[in-house]
C-alpha cells in the first residue's frame, strides 16, 4: 500500500495475509493512501513547471524575490525537467502529488531557495492553473485529430461522390443515396464536435494563477505578466472561482461525450456495412480480427471497440459532475478527483479518433452491391410521385395514392418500379408517358437531388470542395 514490498508489516508474506495486512495498516498510512495523488498527476509535470516559471520569473521582475535567487529556481527547474526527460525524476509517494514532487526536488537541488518559489502562491492556485493548461492542450489536440478524421472523410467522400447506396429511415431502405453525400454527413457531425472544443477552450483561457489559496495575494504580483507568459487571454477575475471551478474540464468532457456520440453512429455503421449481409465495404485485415474457432470471421473490432468507448467518456463526464455538485466555495480535496476521469476521456477519445481515421483510409466500397441494393425496397417510389405532380400537375396526396398502387402492383408482378410495363402505370393514371422512366432509376434520383445540401453527386463534390478548403 505504502511500500513495494512484498512483506507486510508483521513480515508476513502478502499473498498469506492479504486482507490482514489491510487491515492491519496504520491511519497514518491509509491517510498517505487516500490522499496521495502522484500516481495520476504526475501527467501535469510540464504544466507544473511552466506555472512555476512563469511565477517565478514575475516574482522577480515585481521585487518580490531576487534576480539571484530566481536564477537559482530556474536553474533548477531546467534541471528536473530534463530529469523528467531522461526518465530519471524521482516522483515519490511520500510528497503526495505534483507539486510537492517538483519542490522537494527543487530543494535537494538548490536549497533552501526553493522555499521562495511558492511566494504568493498555493497549490489550490497551482493545480487549478496546471489542470487548465492540460485541458487547453488536449482541447487543441483533439481539433487537430478530429480535423485529420474530417479530411479522410472528405477524401472518401470526393472519390464517391457519384457511388450510389440506399438512405435510410428506420434503417428501411428510404431513397437513394450516395456513398459521398453519407460521409459527408458525419464531417458536418465532426466539424461541430471541433467547434464545440474550440468554445470551451475560448472561455477556459484565463489565469488561475495568483488566486493563491482562495482569497488573492497580498504581495505585489502581476497576474497579467503570468497569464500572458502561460499564453492566456486575461487572468480570471475572481479569486475564488479560481481555485474552486471546474467547468472547464466539463465542457471538454462534455464536448468529448457528443464527439463519442457521433463516432459511435459512424462505427455502428460500419459493423453494419462490413456484415455479409450488407457488404457495402471492405476492411482490411488492418482494422479488423479472426476468430479463433470459426475461420470465416472478419469481426470489425476497432470499430466495436470505438462504438463502446462513448460509456467511458460519459461515465467520466458523469463522474465529475457528481464529483462537483455540491461543493461549497471555494477548494475542497474533493476536486482531486478531477483528474483521473479527465485523463481517461481524452486518452480514450484520442484513440478512437486516430483509429477512426485509420479505418476511414482503409475501408473499401462495394459499388455494385451498393447499387443493387439503392434499387431494391422501391426506393425511387417518391421521385415517380414527384414526376406525377411536376408533370400532370397532380397534388401530391393524390400522387402519393397513385404511387402506392404502382408500388403494389411492382410488388404483385415481381418487379421494379423500373420495370412496370408502361400499360401498368397509365391504368393508374392516364397521363403517365414513357418519359417516367428517366426518374426511376436510383441514378437519376440522386442526380436529381440538386438542392443545396442535396444528395447529386455535383452538390456533394462542391461541399467537399468547401471542407477541402476550409480544413487547409
Ligand atoms: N493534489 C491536490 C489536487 O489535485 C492539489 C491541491 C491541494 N490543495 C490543498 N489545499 N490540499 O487537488
Amino acid at each position: 500500500m505504502t511500500n513495494d514490498s512484498s512483506h507486510d508489516s508483521n513480515g508476513q508474506p502478502d499473498g498469506q495475509a492479504m486482507w490482514g495486512g489491510r487491515f492491519s495498516a496504520k491511519p497514518a498510512e491509509l491517510m498517505q493512501a487516500i490522499n496521495v495523488s502522484i500516481g495520476f498527476d504526475r501527467r501535469l509535470a510540464s504544466q507544473d513547471l511552466a506555472g512555476s516559471r512563469a511565477h517565478a520569473a514575475m516574482l522577480r521582475q515585481q521585487g518580490v524575490i531576487s534576480r539571484g535567487d530566481e536564477a537559482e529556481i530556474q536553474q533548477g527547474l531546467a534541471t528536473i525537467e530534463a530529469e523528467m526527460a531522461t526518465g530519471t525524476f524521482p516522483y515519490r509517494e511520500e510528497f503526495e502529488d505534483i507539486h510537492m514532487n517538483v519542490e522537494a526536488r527543487l530543494r535537494e537541488l538548490i536549497g533552501p531557495t526553493a522555499g521562495r518559489l511558492h511566494t504568493a502562491r498555493s497549490r489550490n492556485d497551482q493545480v487549478a492553473l496546471d489542470f487548465r493548461l492540460w485541458v487547453r492542450e488536449a482541447c487543441d489536440r483533439t481539433v487537430g485529430q478530429l480535423k485529420a478524421l474530417q479530411l479522410a472523410l472528405v477524401q472518401k467522400a470526393e472519390a464517391n461522390a457519384d457511388t450510389l447506396m440506399p438512405g435510410f429511415t428506420h434503417l428501411q431502405p428510404a431513397q437513394p443515396v450516395t456513398f459521398g453525400h453519407h460521409l459527408l454527413a458525419y464531417v458536418e457531425m465532426f466539424g461541430r464536435d471541433a467547434g464545440r472544443f474550440s468554445d470551451a477552450r475560448r472561455r477556459m483561457n484565463e489565469s488561475p494563477l495568483g488566486a493563491a489559496a482562495l482569497a488573492g495575494s497580498p504581495f505585489p504580483i502581476d497576474r497579467d505578466q503570468t497569464a500572458q507568459a502561460l499564453g492566456f487571454d486575461r487572468p480570471t477575475a475572481n479569486s475564488l472561482d479560481s481555485v474552486s471551478d471546474r467547468d472547464f474540464a466539463l465542457e471538454g468532457l462534455a464536448a468529448a461525450t457528443l464527439c463519442g456520440v457521433h463516432l459511435s453512429r459512424l462505427a455502428e455503421e460500419i459493423v453494419i456495412w462490413t456484415t455479409p449481409q450488407f457488404g457495402f465495404i471492405r476492411l482490411s485485415d488492418a482494422f479488423t480480427t479472426g476468430s479463433s474457432i470459426m475461420p470465416q470471421k472478419k469481426n470489425p473490432d476497432a470499430a466495436e471497440l470505438i462504438r463502446a468507448k462513448v460509456g467511458r467518456l460519459l461515465g467520466s463526464f458523469t463522474q465529475l459532475t457528481v464529483v462537483m455538485k455540491g461543493l461549497p466555495l471555494a477548494y475542497s480535496k474533493d476536486m482531486q478527483e478531477d483528474k483521473v476521469p479527465t485523463f481517461e476521456a481524452f486518452d480514450a477519445l484520442e484513440l478512437s479518433l486516430l483509429a477512426m481515421t485509420g479505418m476511414i483510409h482503409d475501408l473499401e466500397p462495394v459499388p455494385a452491391r451498393m447499387a443493387q441494393a439503392a434499387g431494391a425496397g422501391f426506393s425511387t417510389a417518391t421521385d415517380l410521385a414527384d414526376w406525377l405532380v411536376r408533370t400532370l400537375d397532380m397534388p401530391f396526396r393524390d400522387a402519393h395514392h397513385v404511387t402506392g398502387q404502382a408500388v403494389k402492383r411492382a410488388e404483385a408482378l415481381g418487379c421494379d418500379l423500373s420495370e412496370l410495363p408502361l400499360a401498368d402505370l397509365q391504368a393508374l393514371s392516364q397521363g403517365i408517358t414513357a418519359d417516367i422512366y428517366e426518374v426511376l432509376t436510383p441514378r437519376a434520383s440522386a442526380a436529381s437531388r440538386k438542392s443545396y445540401g442535396g444528395t447529386s453527386p455535383d452538390q456533394v463534390r462542391a461541399q467537399a470542395a468547401r471542407w477541402k478548403d476550409k480544413l487547409k
